[in-house]
C-alpha cells in the first residue's frame, strides 16, 4: 500500500506548484519557485541574476534542480525573446528580413532560435558534463571557435551573428545582459562541482543524461505573430534513451508566460498556467476516469491538431473518437494545452483531450513533453504501438528491442526506424536522399533524418491512463486505420 500522497501548494504570484513526495519533511525549509511577470523581468533585464530573490528547488544533482534552473534560464531569456518577437513584427511590415530567414527545407529560422539554443548550451549548461546535447539548430548553429578564448573580443563578436544573420545593434545589449545573467545563474546553481583530470570544474551527476532542446518550438508561429503558440522545449533522457524529465516554457502566452516542468522518478511535477485557482490534486480519488461510453453520441473532449491540413487518418480518427478538432500550432504548445485540459478541465469533458498524429515532428519536440506528461501521470507514445500487428510495417513489435516510446539518444541514424512504415518527405529525408517526390515508404534507415519521429505519436493525460482508457484509444485508432492507413510522413 502506498503511503498517502502529500500535496504541497506553494504559491507565489499565481504560480501553482504541486509536489507529490512521500517524505514531506524532505521539502521543509526550501523556498518555493518564484515566477515573475515578464513586465517585472523586463525592468530588471540588465540586473545581476544573483541579486534577484530566487532559489532553485530540488537537491543538487537532482532532475528537479536541473528543471528548476533551466526554467529560470527561460524566464531570464524572456525579455530578449520578446524583443526579437517585436522586431519580427516590425519586419513583416517592412519586409526587411534582418532577424529571420528560411532554412533549406523552407522552414523558418529566426535569431531567437539560434540565440536561445546557444544561451542554453554554451552558457547555462557549460558547467555540466552531459552525455550529449542535441538541439534542433545543432547542424547549422554558429559555434564558438574552439581556439577563441572565452571573454575575448572575438568571442563576444561571435555572438552577434547567428547562422549568417547579424543581430541588430539595438538587440546587442540585451544579448550581453542575458548572457551575463544566465552565466551567473549557472555559476551559482550548477557549481556543486568537482575538478576533472584536466583541471576544469564541471558539475557532475548528470553524465548519463542526454538533453534535447527545441529553442523555439513553433518558429512559424513565432514569426507570424502567433507567439503565444511557441515554446522553449527542454527534455532530459536517461542512458537508455528514455525521457525522464522536461521543461516547456511559453514565453509569449498572454497575459504572462506559462510553463510546465516535471520528473516522474522524483515525483516532481509543477506548472503555472496563469490561473489563480488550484483545481487539480494528484490524489487518485479525484482524478476521475475518462468516460469511454461512446453511445452517449455527443461530441466530447478534443483532439489537438495542427491549424494546417490533417491526414485522412486523423480525419477518420476524429469521427471514430466522436471528438472535436481543436487547432493550434507547436508541439510543445499542444502538449501544454493537453495538460491544462487534463488538469483543469471539468471531469466529464476536460480529461478527454488527446494529441494524436501520424505526421512527423522531431525528438526535440517530444522529449521534454514526454518527460513532463509522465510526471503528471500521462503518456506520450508511438502511434505504431496502437496499430494491429498487420498494419505496422514488418511486425516491429516482434523485434527484440521494440519500445513503445521514442529513443532519445544522440545518434547518426534513426534509432526508432521501422522498415516500410514511414513515407519519405522533404521534412524527414536525410540530405542525401534524392527521391522525395516518389512518396514511397522507406526501407533504408539512411534515407531518413536521425531525429525524425517516424512512428507518429499518441499523447494523453492521466485520466486516460488506465487499461480501459488505453484500450478505447487503441480501438478507435484501429477502426480509423482500417479506413485510412496512417501516412507516417
Ligand atoms: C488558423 O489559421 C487561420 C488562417 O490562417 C487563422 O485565421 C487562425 O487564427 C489560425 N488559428 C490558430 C489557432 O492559429
Amino acid at each position: 500500500m502506498r503511503r498517502l500522497w502529500m500535496i504541497f501548494l506553494l504559491r507565489q504570484s499565481t504560480a501553482l506548484r504541486y509536489s507529490i513526495r512521500q517524505s514531506p519533511s524532505f521539502r521543509r525549509g526550501r523556498l518555493p519557485l518564484p515566477v515573475r511577470s515578464s513586465v517585472h523581468m523586463m525592468k530588471h533585464a540588465s540586473s545581476d541574476a544573483s541579486s534577484e530573490m530566487w532559489a532553485p528547488t530540488g537537491a543538487p544533482g537532482s532532475l528537479e534542480r536541473l528543471c528548476s534552473v533551466s526554467l529560470r534560464a527561460c524566464q531570464l531569456m524572456n525579455p530578449l525573446i520578446l524583443s526579437i518577437y517585436h522586431q519580427l513584427e516590425c519586419e513583416s511590415d517592412s519586409n526587411a528580413g534582418v532577424v529571420q530567414k528560411l532554412k533549406q527545407d523552407n522552414s523558418a529560422f529566426t535569431i531567437a532560435d539560434g540565440l536561445v539554443q546557444r544561451l542554453l548550451v554554451e552558457i547555462l549548461y557549460s558547467q555540466i558534463s552531459f552525455r550529449d546535447i542535441v538541439g534542433e539548430e545543432e547542424d547549422e548553429c554558429h559555434h564558438v571557435n574552439e581556439d577563441t578564448p572565452k571573454g575575448t573580443l572575438a568571442d563576444d563578436e561571435s555572438w552577434f551573428t547567428v547562422q549568417g544573420l547579424t543581430i541588430p545593434t539595438d538587440l546587442r545589449p540585451s544579448v550581453e545582459s542575458t548572457k551575463a545573467t544566465i552565466g551567473a545563474l549557472a555559476a551559482t546553481h550548477f557549481l556543486h562541482s568537482s575538478e576533472t583530470d584536466d583541471g576544469i570544474h564541471k558539475c557532475l551527476g548528470y553524465q548519463h543524461l542526454t538533453v534535447f532542446i527545441d529553442p523555439i518550438d513553433g518558429t512559424r508561429e513565432f514569426s507570424t505573430g502567433k507567439g503565444e503558440q511557441c515554446s522553449v522545449c527542454i527534455g532530459f533522457a536517461d542512458e537508455n534513451g528514455k525521457a525522464v524529465a522536461g521543461v516547456i516554457y511559453r514565453p509569449l502566452s498572454q497575459p504572462k508566460p506559462t510553463w510546465v516542468a516535471g520528473a516522474k522518478a522524483e515525483r516532481f511535477a509543477a506548472c503555472d498556467f496563469g490561473r489563480d485557482k488550484v483545481i487539480h490534486s494528484f490524489d487518485d480519488r479525484s482524478a476521475a476516469q475518462v468516460h469511454t461510453n461512446i453511445d452517449e453520441n455527443k461530441k466530447r473532449g478534443s483532439l489537438l491538431t495542427t491549424n494546417g491540413s490533417i491526414s485522412p487518418f486523423v480525419e477518420s480518427l476524429i469521427e471514430e473518437l466522436q471528438t472535436e478538432r481543436v487547432k493550434s500550432g507547436g508541439a510543445g504548445n499542444k502538449l501544454m494545452m493537453l495538460l491544462e485540459q487534463s488538469l483543469f478541465g471539468n471531469h466529464d469533458d476536460g480529461g478527454r483531450a488527446l494529441y494524436i498524429q501520424d505526421r512527423g515532428v522531431s525528438r526535440w519536440d517530444t522529449c521534454g513533453a514526454e518527460g513532463v506528461l509522465e510526471a503528471f501521470g500521462g503518456r506520450l507514445m508511438k502511434l505504431t504501438t496502437f496499430l494491429p500487428e498487420t498494419m505496422d510495417g514488418e511486425n516491429a513489435k516482434q523485434t527484440n528491442n521494440y519500445r513503445d516510446t521514442y529513443t532519445y539518444l544522440a545518434s547518426q541514424t534513426n534509432l526508432d526506424f521501422i522498415p516500410g512504415v514511414a513515407t519519405i518527405t522533404k521534412y524527414n529525408c536525410s540530405p542525401s536522399t534524392k527521391d522525395v517526390q516518389g512518396n514511397h515508404k522507406s526501407h533504408d534507415v539512411n534515407e531518413v533524418k536521425p531525429y525524425s519521429n517516424l512512428c507518429g505519436l499518441v499523447a494523453f493525460g492521466k485520466r486516460w491512463n488506465t487499461p480501459e482508457g488505453i484500450k478505447f484509444i487503441e480501438k478507435a485508432i484501429e477502426r480509423a486505420a482500417r479506413i485510412h492507413l496512417p501516412a507516417f510522413d
